[in-house]
Protein backbone atom coordinates (compact mmCIF):
# COMPACT_ATOMS: atom_id res chain seq x y z
CA UNK A 1 0.00 0.00 0.00
CA UNK A 2 3.16 2.62 0.78
CA UNK A 3 3.66 2.14 -2.98
CA UNK A 4 0.92 4.14 -3.84
CA UNK A 5 1.80 6.96 -1.95
CA UNK A 6 5.19 7.53 -3.94
CA UNK A 7 3.75 9.18 -7.05
CA UNK A 8 2.91 12.09 -4.95
CA UNK A 9 5.39 12.73 -2.52
CA UNK A 10 8.08 11.86 -5.63
CA UNK A 11 5.69 14.85 -7.54
CA UNK A 12 6.37 17.16 -4.35
CA UNK A 13 10.28 16.66 -4.45
CA UNK A 14 10.44 16.75 -8.29
CA UNK A 15 8.74 20.82 -8.37
CA UNK A 16 11.64 21.78 -5.61
CA UNK A 17 13.79 20.79 -8.13
CA UNK A 18 14.60 17.09 -6.46
CA UNK A 19 14.42 13.87 -8.26
CA UNK A 20 14.03 11.20 -5.76
CA UNK A 21 15.47 7.58 -6.73
CA UNK A 22 13.31 4.77 -4.87
CA UNK A 23 15.35 1.64 -4.21
CA UNK A 24 12.49 -0.83 -3.30
CA UNK A 25 13.96 -3.85 -0.94
CA UNK A 26 12.26 -6.65 -0.66
CA UNK A 27 12.11 -7.61 3.02
CA UNK A 28 8.45 -8.34 5.09
CA UNK A 29 6.45 -11.11 5.77
CA UNK A 30 6.24 -12.67 1.95
CA UNK A 31 10.27 -12.60 1.95
CA UNK A 32 10.62 -13.99 5.33
CA UNK A 33 8.01 -16.57 4.42
CA UNK A 34 10.39 -17.80 2.00
CA UNK A 35 13.75 -17.44 3.36
CA UNK A 36 13.56 -17.25 7.05
CA UNK A 37 15.46 -13.86 6.88
CA UNK A 38 14.29 -10.88 8.20
CA UNK A 39 16.46 -7.90 7.50
CA UNK A 40 19.95 -9.72 6.57
CA UNK A 41 23.12 -7.63 8.11
CA UNK A 42 24.28 -6.01 4.23
CA UNK A 43 20.52 -4.96 4.01
CA UNK A 44 21.31 -2.91 7.25
CA UNK A 45 24.62 -2.03 6.65
CA UNK A 46 22.92 -0.63 3.00
CA UNK A 47 20.41 1.28 5.06
CA UNK A 48 23.12 2.36 7.90
CA UNK A 49 25.34 3.92 5.50
CA UNK A 50 23.74 4.71 1.81
CA UNK A 51 20.74 5.97 2.02
CA UNK A 52 19.20 9.20 2.75
CA UNK A 53 15.94 8.07 3.87
CA UNK A 54 14.46 4.60 4.54
CA UNK A 55 10.59 4.75 4.30
CA UNK A 56 9.11 1.85 5.44
CA UNK A 57 5.72 0.10 4.77
CA UNK A 58 3.39 -1.46 7.55
CA UNK A 59 4.59 -4.66 8.48
CA UNK A 60 2.32 -7.16 10.21
CA UNK A 61 0.94 -10.69 8.39
CA UNK A 62 -1.60 -12.81 9.94
CA UNK A 63 0.76 -16.00 7.87
CA UNK A 64 3.67 -14.62 10.80
CA UNK A 65 1.39 -14.48 13.89
CA UNK A 66 4.69 -14.16 16.56
CA UNK A 67 5.27 -11.01 14.56
CA UNK A 68 9.43 -12.32 14.35
CA UNK A 69 9.50 -10.25 10.95
CA UNK A 70 7.90 -7.04 12.21
CA UNK A 71 10.30 -7.24 15.35
CA UNK A 72 13.26 -7.94 13.88
CA UNK A 73 12.99 -5.22 10.77
CA UNK A 74 11.46 -2.11 12.76
CA UNK A 75 12.37 -2.41 16.45
CA UNK A 76 15.58 -3.87 14.97
CA UNK A 77 16.19 -0.87 12.47
CA UNK A 78 14.89 1.27 15.56
CA UNK A 79 17.15 -0.13 17.96
CA UNK A 80 20.40 -0.72 15.83
CA UNK A 81 20.22 2.65 13.77
CA UNK A 82 19.68 3.75 17.62
CA UNK A 83 16.78 5.87 16.24
CA UNK A 84 15.98 7.59 19.16
CA UNK A 85 13.66 9.75 18.39
CA UNK A 86 10.04 8.89 17.29
CA UNK A 87 8.51 11.67 16.10
CA UNK A 88 4.65 11.48 16.08
CA UNK A 89 2.62 14.64 14.80
CA UNK A 90 -1.01 15.01 16.12
CA UNK A 91 -3.08 17.50 14.33
CA UNK A 92 -6.45 18.15 13.07
CA UNK A 93 -6.70 18.71 9.43
CA UNK A 94 -9.94 18.70 8.83
CA UNK A 95 -12.39 19.79 11.52
CA UNK A 96 -14.99 17.28 10.71
CA UNK A 97 -12.52 14.56 11.42
CA UNK A 98 -12.24 15.64 15.36
CA UNK A 99 -13.68 12.17 17.28
CA UNK A 100 -14.54 15.32 20.16
CA UNK A 101 -17.93 17.41 20.66
CA UNK A 102 -17.41 21.03 21.02
CA UNK A 103 -14.58 21.99 23.70
CA UNK A 104 -15.95 21.76 27.17
CA UNK A 105 -17.02 25.29 29.11
CA UNK A 106 -13.78 26.65 31.11
CA UNK A 107 -10.83 25.44 28.77
CA UNK A 108 -8.18 26.90 26.83
CA UNK A 109 -10.40 26.34 23.68
CA UNK A 110 -11.98 29.16 22.23
CA UNK A 111 -15.92 28.47 22.51
CA UNK A 112 -16.72 30.76 19.53
CA UNK A 113 -14.84 28.43 17.60
CA UNK A 114 -16.32 26.28 15.30
CA UNK A 115 -14.41 23.33 14.97
CA UNK A 116 -11.33 22.40 17.57
CA UNK A 117 -7.81 23.35 16.79
CA UNK A 118 -5.24 20.50 17.59
CA UNK A 119 -1.92 20.46 16.73
CA UNK A 120 0.73 18.53 18.92
CA UNK A 121 3.65 16.59 18.60
CA UNK A 122 4.55 13.66 20.48
CA UNK A 123 8.32 12.63 21.03
CA UNK A 124 8.43 9.14 21.99
CA UNK A 125 11.90 7.73 23.32
CA UNK A 126 12.64 4.83 20.74
CA UNK A 127 15.29 2.95 22.08
CA UNK A 128 14.80 1.51 25.20
CA UNK A 129 12.17 1.56 28.10
CA UNK A 130 10.18 -1.55 27.98
CA UNK A 131 10.93 -2.17 24.44
CA UNK A 132 14.43 -4.01 24.79
CA UNK A 133 12.70 -7.47 25.32
CA UNK A 134 14.75 -7.86 28.31
CA UNK A 135 13.74 -9.77 31.50
CA UNK A 136 12.89 -13.75 32.38
CA UNK A 137 10.43 -16.45 32.74
CA UNK A 138 10.40 -19.00 35.40
CA UNK A 139 7.50 -22.20 35.17
CA UNK A 140 6.61 -21.62 31.94
CA UNK A 141 3.22 -23.11 30.92
CA UNK A 142 2.49 -24.05 34.78
CA UNK A 143 0.10 -22.39 37.05
CA UNK A 144 3.05 -20.77 38.64
CA UNK A 145 4.22 -19.15 35.55
CA UNK A 146 6.02 -15.84 35.92
CA UNK A 147 7.16 -13.49 33.34
CA UNK A 148 9.68 -10.67 34.37
CA UNK A 149 9.92 -7.88 31.94
CA UNK A 150 12.10 -5.06 32.88
CA UNK A 151 12.00 -1.23 31.67
CA UNK A 152 15.83 0.21 31.18
CA UNK A 153 15.76 4.24 31.70
CA UNK A 154 19.29 5.26 31.32
CA UNK A 155 20.23 9.14 31.52
CA UNK A 156 22.20 9.67 28.60
CA UNK A 157 19.18 8.33 26.60
CA UNK A 158 16.25 9.87 28.74
CA UNK A 159 18.22 13.16 28.31
CA UNK A 160 19.08 12.94 24.62
CA UNK A 161 15.23 12.67 24.11
CA UNK A 162 13.99 15.46 26.60
CA UNK A 163 16.36 17.90 24.70
CA UNK A 164 15.40 16.79 21.18
CA UNK A 165 11.84 17.68 22.45
CA UNK A 166 12.84 20.83 24.19
CA UNK A 167 15.03 21.65 20.69
CA UNK A 168 12.16 21.21 18.39
CA UNK A 169 9.73 22.94 20.72
CA UNK A 170 12.34 26.38 20.79
CA UNK A 171 13.08 25.52 17.15
CA UNK A 172 9.17 25.78 16.18
CA UNK A 173 8.37 28.73 18.46
CA UNK A 174 6.21 26.50 20.64
CA UNK A 175 5.67 27.23 24.07
CA UNK A 176 4.99 24.21 26.23
CA UNK A 177 6.59 21.09 26.72
CA UNK A 178 4.70 18.64 28.92
CA UNK A 179 6.55 15.36 30.41
CA UNK A 180 4.47 12.62 30.66
CA UNK A 181 5.68 9.28 33.22
CA UNK A 182 4.52 7.01 35.55
CA UNK A 183 6.44 7.86 39.01
CA UNK A 184 4.33 7.62 41.38
CA UNK A 185 4.10 4.07 40.64
CA UNK A 186 7.20 3.08 38.69
CA UNK A 187 9.91 4.83 40.34
CA UNK A 188 12.21 4.01 38.11
CA UNK A 189 10.57 7.21 36.60
CA UNK A 190 11.73 9.75 38.49
CA UNK A 191 14.84 9.55 36.17
CA UNK A 192 12.99 11.87 33.75
CA UNK A 193 12.00 14.05 36.26
CA UNK A 194 15.25 15.30 37.56
CA UNK A 195 16.38 15.56 34.08
CA UNK A 196 13.64 17.45 33.14
CA UNK A 197 14.09 19.75 35.56
CA UNK A 198 17.87 19.92 35.13
CA UNK A 199 18.21 20.37 31.45
CA UNK A 200 14.80 22.41 31.64
CA UNK A 201 17.03 25.58 32.76
CA UNK A 202 18.59 25.49 29.74
CA UNK A 203 15.45 25.83 27.81
CA UNK A 204 14.10 29.26 29.54
CA UNK A 205 11.72 30.34 26.99
CA UNK A 206 9.69 27.00 27.26
CA UNK A 207 7.29 26.55 29.87
CA UNK A 208 8.09 22.99 31.26
CA UNK A 209 4.46 21.00 32.66
CA UNK A 210 4.31 17.23 34.27
CA UNK A 211 2.00 14.73 33.85
CA UNK A 212 1.26 11.25 34.64
CA UNK A 213 0.06 9.35 32.23
CA UNK A 214 -3.17 8.26 33.04
CA UNK A 215 -4.00 12.14 33.85
CA UNK A 216 -2.35 12.93 30.17
CA UNK A 217 -5.09 10.63 28.61
CA UNK A 218 -8.14 12.01 30.38
CA UNK A 219 -6.42 15.59 29.60
CA UNK A 220 -5.94 14.73 25.53
CA UNK A 221 -9.68 13.86 25.34
CA UNK A 222 -10.79 16.61 27.18
CA UNK A 223 -8.48 19.62 26.12
CA UNK A 224 -5.68 18.37 23.36
CA UNK A 225 -5.37 21.63 22.19
CA UNK A 226 -3.81 22.75 25.47
CA UNK A 227 -0.79 20.80 24.18
CA UNK A 228 2.40 21.98 22.08
CA UNK A 229 4.49 19.29 22.45
CA UNK A 230 4.83 15.95 24.92
CA UNK A 231 8.03 14.10 25.64
CA UNK A 232 7.40 10.34 26.90
CA UNK A 233 8.87 6.70 26.84
CA UNK A 234 9.01 4.39 24.08
CA UNK A 235 5.46 2.67 25.81
CA UNK A 236 3.85 5.67 26.74
CA UNK A 237 4.13 7.26 23.51
CA UNK A 238 3.32 4.09 21.72
CA UNK A 239 -0.26 4.55 23.39
CA UNK A 240 -0.76 7.75 23.39
CA UNK A 241 0.24 7.99 19.55
CA UNK A 242 -2.94 6.28 18.77
CA UNK A 243 -4.68 7.77 21.84
CA UNK A 244 -3.85 10.83 19.54
CA UNK A 245 -4.40 9.70 15.79
CA UNK A 246 -8.66 8.68 17.12
CA UNK A 247 -8.39 12.00 18.15
CA UNK A 248 -7.44 13.68 14.71
CA UNK A 249 -8.74 11.32 12.32
CA UNK A 250 -7.38 7.89 13.23
CA UNK A 251 -4.64 5.88 12.05
CA UNK A 252 -5.48 6.73 8.48
CA UNK A 253 -4.26 9.77 8.77
CA UNK A 254 -1.51 9.47 11.42
CA UNK A 255 2.54 9.66 9.99
CA UNK A 256 5.84 8.59 12.36
CA UNK A 257 9.37 9.58 11.84
CA UNK A 258 12.15 8.02 13.82
CA UNK A 259 15.36 9.99 13.52
CA UNK A 260 18.75 10.57 15.06
CA UNK A 261 20.31 13.56 14.14
CA UNK A 262 22.53 13.70 11.55
CA UNK A 263 22.07 10.04 10.29
CA UNK A 264 19.04 8.84 7.38
CA UNK A 265 15.59 8.98 9.01
CA UNK A 266 13.36 5.94 9.32
CA UNK A 267 9.74 6.82 8.00
CA UNK A 268 6.91 4.85 8.52
CA UNK A 269 2.81 5.57 8.65
CA UNK A 270 1.95 4.96 12.61
CA UNK A 271 -1.08 2.19 11.48
CA UNK A 272 -0.42 -1.67 11.30
CA UNK A 273 -0.40 -3.39 8.17
CA UNK A 274 -4.99 -4.09 8.19
CA UNK A 275 -4.79 -7.34 7.43
CA UNK A 276 -8.81 -6.81 6.77
CA UNK A 277 -8.06 -4.45 4.09
CA UNK A 278 -5.41 -6.37 2.33
CA UNK A 279 -6.19 -6.48 -1.25
CA UNK A 280 -9.61 -4.48 -0.73
CA UNK A 281 -8.00 -1.21 -2.35
CA UNK A 282 -9.41 1.07 -0.18
CA UNK A 283 -6.62 1.64 2.79
CA UNK A 284 -5.86 5.32 3.39
CA UNK A 285 -2.73 6.33 1.44
CA UNK A 286 -2.82 9.67 3.48
CA UNK A 287 -0.71 8.18 6.69
CA UNK A 288 1.93 7.29 4.03
CA UNK A 289 2.22 10.53 2.54
CA UNK A 290 2.03 12.55 5.20
CA UNK A 291 4.97 10.50 6.33
CA UNK A 292 6.53 11.38 2.95
CA UNK A 293 6.08 15.08 4.19
CA UNK A 294 7.78 14.61 7.47
CA UNK A 295 10.53 12.37 4.91
CA UNK A 296 10.73 15.77 2.66
CA UNK A 297 10.84 18.22 5.23
CA UNK A 298 13.92 16.20 6.92
CA UNK A 299 15.73 16.10 3.62
CA UNK A 300 15.90 20.04 3.48
CA UNK A 301 12.89 20.35 1.52
CA UNK A 302 10.22 21.95 3.74
CA UNK A 303 8.49 24.03 0.96
CA UNK A 304 7.66 20.37 -0.87
CA UNK A 305 6.70 19.04 2.73
CA UNK A 306 3.84 21.73 3.36
CA UNK A 307 2.76 21.17 -0.30
CA UNK A 308 2.12 17.64 0.24
CA UNK A 309 0.82 18.51 3.63
CA UNK A 310 -1.55 21.01 1.48
CA UNK A 311 -2.52 18.16 -0.94
CA UNK A 312 -3.69 15.91 1.34
CA UNK A 313 -5.74 18.84 3.56
CA UNK A 314 -7.21 19.70 -0.19
CA UNK A 315 -8.43 16.24 -0.55
CA UNK A 316 -10.07 16.39 3.01
CA UNK A 317 -11.77 19.02 1.88
CA UNK A 318 -12.78 18.15 -1.31
CA UNK A 319 -14.56 14.79 0.19
CA UNK A 320 -11.66 12.85 -1.86
CA UNK A 321 -11.32 9.66 1.08
CA UNK A 322 -11.60 6.41 1.73
CA UNK A 323 -14.18 4.21 3.44
CA UNK A 324 -12.36 5.12 7.08
CA UNK A 325 -12.89 8.79 7.02
CA UNK A 326 -16.46 7.96 5.47
CA UNK A 327 -15.66 8.35 1.82
CA UNK A 328 -16.28 6.10 -1.22
CA UNK A 329 -13.23 6.49 -2.88
CA UNK A 330 -10.31 3.89 -3.39
CA UNK A 331 -6.71 3.62 -2.83
CA UNK A 332 -5.18 5.21 -5.88
CA UNK A 333 -7.90 7.16 -6.90
CA UNK A 334 -7.08 8.90 -3.37
CA UNK A 335 -3.51 8.95 -4.19
CA UNK A 336 -4.21 10.29 -8.09
CA UNK A 337 -6.28 12.89 -6.79
CA UNK A 338 -3.55 14.40 -4.70
CA UNK A 339 -1.26 13.85 -7.84
CA UNK A 340 -3.45 15.79 -9.61
CA UNK A 341 -3.92 18.55 -7.07
CA UNK A 342 0.00 19.05 -7.03
CA UNK A 343 0.01 19.00 -10.77
CA UNK A 344 -2.59 21.41 -10.92
CA UNK A 345 -1.02 24.06 -8.23
CA UNK A 346 2.79 23.30 -8.86
C1 LIG B 1 4.19 1.47 16.38
C2 LIG B 1 3.83 0.01 16.48
C3 LIG B 1 5.03 -0.80 16.96
C4 LIG B 1 5.44 -0.25 18.30
C5 LIG B 1 4.76 -2.31 17.05
C6 LIG B 1 4.38 -2.87 15.70
C7 LIG B 1 5.92 -3.08 17.62
O1 LIG B 1 2.72 -0.15 17.31
O2 LIG B 1 5.12 1.80 15.62
O3 LIG B 1 3.55 2.28 17.04
O4 LIG B 1 4.87 -0.60 19.34
O5 LIG B 1 6.36 0.57 18.33
MN1 LIG C 1 1.85 1.70 18.01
Amino acid sequence: MIGAAIPAIGRAAADAGTNIVWEHLPFGADHYLETGETLPDDAYRHLRDEVDAIFLGALGDPRVPGNEHARDILLGLRFRLDLYVNLRPVRLLHPSLCALGPPPPGTAADPEESGRRIDLVIFRENTEGGYLGRGSARNVGTAREEQISEEIHTAPKVDRILRAALEWATKHRRRRVTLCDKANAIPAHRLWQRLFHEIGHEFPDIEREHRYVDALAMELVREPERFDVIVTSNLYGDILSDLGAGLVGGLGLAPSANLHPGRPGLFEPVHGSAPQLAGTGTANPMAAILTGALLLAHCGLEHAAGRLENAVRAALEAGQTTPDLGGSRSTHAVADWIVEWLDRTG
